[in-house]
């Protein structure tokens, strides 16, 4: 910022390249490669990542996203990731910036030129720039725009000793907004700030109902004491990509033994904290347990098989299941 008493300067191009340099090698970014539509093309130099400030989802927030991981080279369950998109579009009355392939075209397209074989995508819509107004400009050209960089990481305990959690004191997003991915997130940001500034590692919501919900870019599910893989219904929070092939994938924990059924069904707090283990699902995480909420241990304290299992099938679907798109690089 610039003191009190020194002049604002008018910047030439130059100079706001210059600044946005300055910018990224005070605070060094792993982002790869970024295509934008209004760019017509991408960019790998992160100081050049950048969109109008009048774009309606910077100033308003109408855009939508969403993410799929990249792994060994290939896009993980990109079809699903996509069909969350073209609904939360449809959610947000946002138009498609072309057809799905186009949009999928581009998205592998940028992938390839990152280089790179393992980290995430993600892939915005916006109504576009050409005003401040509340509705979108008219005449705006819808923006596209794909980033491809390193991924959320977590520290390596949450997978061997497990997270901790507390119930947030934000409400849950009503159910519109909660199934819709929109770029707004400023329950989930100040869920996950809450937590951590309490010393916990994430929060939950429960819903006016006393149902649990989900947390801040992750669902939550449970082993019930009588060994059933149960998640909450997805009507009133998002539908993971991650928890629905996970909700799949558990039945073969059947055959095992591991588990006695999957269900997806409204559950109250006092049977979720009645569960034999707590799970986090989500495209960054994969697969979690966690092992204390609100300063109460769940089942005996540790994580436990089922954890283990999931993590085990959702890793070996990433490698070699039926749901891998490859990348031209
Ligand atoms: C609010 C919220 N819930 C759940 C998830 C998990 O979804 P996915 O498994 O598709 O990553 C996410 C992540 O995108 C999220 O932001």
């Amino acid at each position: 910022m610039t003191t009190a008493n020194s002049t604002l300067q008018i910047l030439s191009a130059d100079a706001v390249l210059a600044q946005y340099r300055a910018l990224r090698s005070r605070q060094p970014v792993n982002y790869w490669a970024f295509y934008s539509s209004q760019l017509g093309g991408v960019v790998t130099d992160p100081a050049l990542m950048v969109i109008p400030f009048d774009d309606h989802m910077v100033h308003r927030g109408h855009g939508i996203f969403d993410t799929a991981g990249l792994a060994n080279g290939k896009i993980y369950d990109l079809e699903a990731h996509l069909d969350r998109f073209v609904l939360s579009a449809e959610r947000a009355k946002l138009r498609l910036p072309g057809a799905r392939e186009e949009m999928r075209d581009i998205i592998v397209k940028t992938t390839a030129a990152s280089g790179r074989r393992d980290g995430s995508i993600r892939y915005w819509l916006s109504s576009g720039p050409g005003s401040l107004e509340l509705t979108p400009a008219a005449g705006a050209a819808p923006g596209f725009f794909v980033m491809v960089f390193a991924g959320l990481s977590y520290p390596e305990r949450w997978y061997t000793d497990g997270l901790r959690v507390m119930t947030t004191t934000y409400p849950i997003k009503p159910p519109l907004y909660a199934i819709t991915k929109t770029t707004n997130y400023l329950p989930n940001v100040l869920m996950q700030m809450e937590a951590k500034q309490a010393g916990f590692d994430n929060g939950v919501f429960i819903d006016p109902n006393g149902h649990v919900g989900e947390s801040s870019n992750m669902n939550v599910a449970f082993v019930t004491s009588d060994g059933v893989l149960a998640h909450p219904t997805f009507d009133h929070i998002l539908a993971g990509c991650t928890a629905l092939r996970l909700l799949e994938l558990a039945r073969g924990l059947q055959d095992e033994g591991l588990l006695t059924g999957v269900r997806v069904c409204d559950i109250t707090v006092a049977e979720a904290r009645a569960s034999r283990e707590m799970l986090l699902f989500g495209s960054s995480v994969k697969v979690a347990p966690i092992v204390q909420w609100d300063a109460q241990p769940i089942g005996t304290g540790k994580p436990g098989p089922v954890a283990k299992a999931l993590l085990r099938l959702i890793e070996e679907d990433m490698r070699t299941g039926d749901r891998l798109t490859d990348v031209p690089y």
